[in-house]
């Protein structure tokens, strides 16, 4: 009976047609075209097909650039890296003395799903001291690093049909992940005209009722840019406005800043309820390997993410959780030691960038990248005769000729730039762009 309702409905009159269809994929299948072999095919095909959320998704184009380099590489050929998106310092050695430590003292079992309470004290701790901002340790859940916290809070606060604005140039996780919890981004771009920051005004335009949060990555990746204490304000002022609008503020690279005083959106009384702060010790620590993110929120979006997370990770790392403690309640030279050695590898890339013609740079206030405009290439040939047709075909071409691995912007949502990572010695930087220029100046 059931063979025969499945037969009614799946073959009826277009079986000869269904049967063509599942079969022109499967060319070495010789298969008659009789029932069971189409059930197979079916059951085949279906027990293959990823769900519908991943299915929308897209790979992570900086993984992608980073995996193709180290092809290159592994083949012999001298790649320099300019894809990557961590440190090249290695982890302090204090911050790894706690870890050993954490092993020897037996930290070898499940930690509360929001983090040892010892280590969201340290952060509270840093709340205050660096950022004058007061949060409880309930206020704080710690992850497996600020990727798992952006994608805590989106999936915990994003319904279907919910906006979310991101800033464009944006970081390519984010739009993934209010796709994944059904949301629609809304894109507000800000190109290199206006140093990659939106204004009060784009804001404004781009919310409506539906409009559930924003995101706000600053120092940001891809672009550098660090947002003003008033230009904050500004965007506070119209958030403040529009009582549904959560902030997810991404401060993830706030250690790696040249302007001084990292200033956070949080610190505006009102909207402060309404704030959630990412951060973690990927970044300023130099500890991306380790895993160890945090998001300090309204409790009720604290709550919402332990629970959550309660279900499908639990706690993260306990030995990471020991070092990033350490990291937060020890000496902190090491910071400044590293922000400073960025700050004079943004200042050389500056000038290097500046003497390829044809590339435009506002200069980064924060993080490890330069995102110049490249599209003066656009439409030119290189000397194999292939025209660069957008920024994907450049990165491409100066990767295979030069062996220097960039991004293109296309996956930041600017198809007009190319990101550029510094965080690499300044031999290679040297090095880096010397051959990004001989390769520019080829194309005519
Ligand atoms: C803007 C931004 N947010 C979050 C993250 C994720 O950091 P983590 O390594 O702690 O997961 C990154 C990492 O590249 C990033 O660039």
């Amino acid at each position: 009976m059931t063979q025969k309702v499945r037969k009614s409905k799946i073959f009826g009159k277009k079986r000869k047609k269904v049967a063509k269809l599942l079969l022109r994929n499967i060319k070495e299948c010789n298969f008659a075209f009789d029932n069971v072999c189409l059930l197979q095919i079916i059951r085949k095909r279906k027990m293959n097909q990823v769900s519908d959320r991943l299915a929308a998704m897209s790979p992570s184009a900086t993984l992608a650039m980073s995996q193709k380099s180290s092809e290159l590489k592994a083949q012999g050929v001298d790649v320099i890296n300019l894809s990557v998106g961590e440190p090249d310092f290695t982890t302090p050695t204090h911050i790894k003395e706690a870890a050993k430590k954490a092993i020897d003292d037996n930290f070898s079992f499940y930690s509360p799903v929001t983090g040892y309470a010892t280590l969201r004290n340290a952060i509270c701790q840093k709340l205050k001291k660096e950022n004058n901002l007061e949060f409880t340790p309930d206020q704080i859940v710690c992850s497996n690093g600020a990727k798992q916290s952006v994608c805590n809070v989106i999936l915990s606060i994003i319904s279907k049909g919910d906006e979310v604005i991101v800033p464009a140039p944006y970081w390519v996780s984010y739009i993934e992940m209010v796709k994944l919890a059904e949301g629609t981004n809304v894109i507000v771009e800000a190109g290199l005209d206006q140093n990659f920051k939106i204004t009060a005004e784009q804001l404004e335009k781009a919310i409506t009722p539906k409009t559930k949060g924003l995101i706000l990555c600053s120092p940001s990746n891809p672009t550098g840019a660090v947002y003003s204490k008033s230009e904050l304000e500004a965007l506070a002022k119209v958030i403040e406005k529009h009582p549904n609008i959560i902030v997810i503020a991404d401060e993830i690279y706030e250690h790696i800043n040249y302007v001084g005083k990292h200033e956070s959106i949080a610190q505006f009384e009102s909207i402060r309820d309404r704030v959630v702060i990412i951060n973690g010790v990927s970044k300023g620590y130099a500890m991306t390997g380790w895993r160890l993110g945090w998001i300090a929120a309204p409790l009720w979006i604290a709550k919402a993410c332990s629970k959550l997370q309660g279900q499908y990770t639990s706690g993260p790392s306990s030995i990471a959780q020991k070092a990033a403690e350490a990291a937060y309640l020890g000496e902190q030279a090491c910071v400044e030691t590293m922000r400073q050695a960025f700050e004079r590898r943004r200042d050389l890339v500056i000038s290097l960038v500046k003497e390829i013609k044809g590339l435009k740079v506002s200069i980064p206030d924060g993080a490890f990248y330069v995102f110049p405009e490249c599209n003066s290439f656009f439409g030119k040939k290189t000397p194999k005769g292939d025209v660069i047709a957008n920024a994907n075909d450049l990165a491409m071409y100066i990767l295979m000729e030069g062996h220097v691995a960039c991004v293109s912007g296309d996956a930041f949502g600017d198809k007009n730039c190319i990101r550029m990572s510094y965080a690499t010695s300044e031999e290679n930087i040297k090095e880096a762009f010397r051959r990004i220029k001989e390769c520019l100046d080829a194309i005519k």
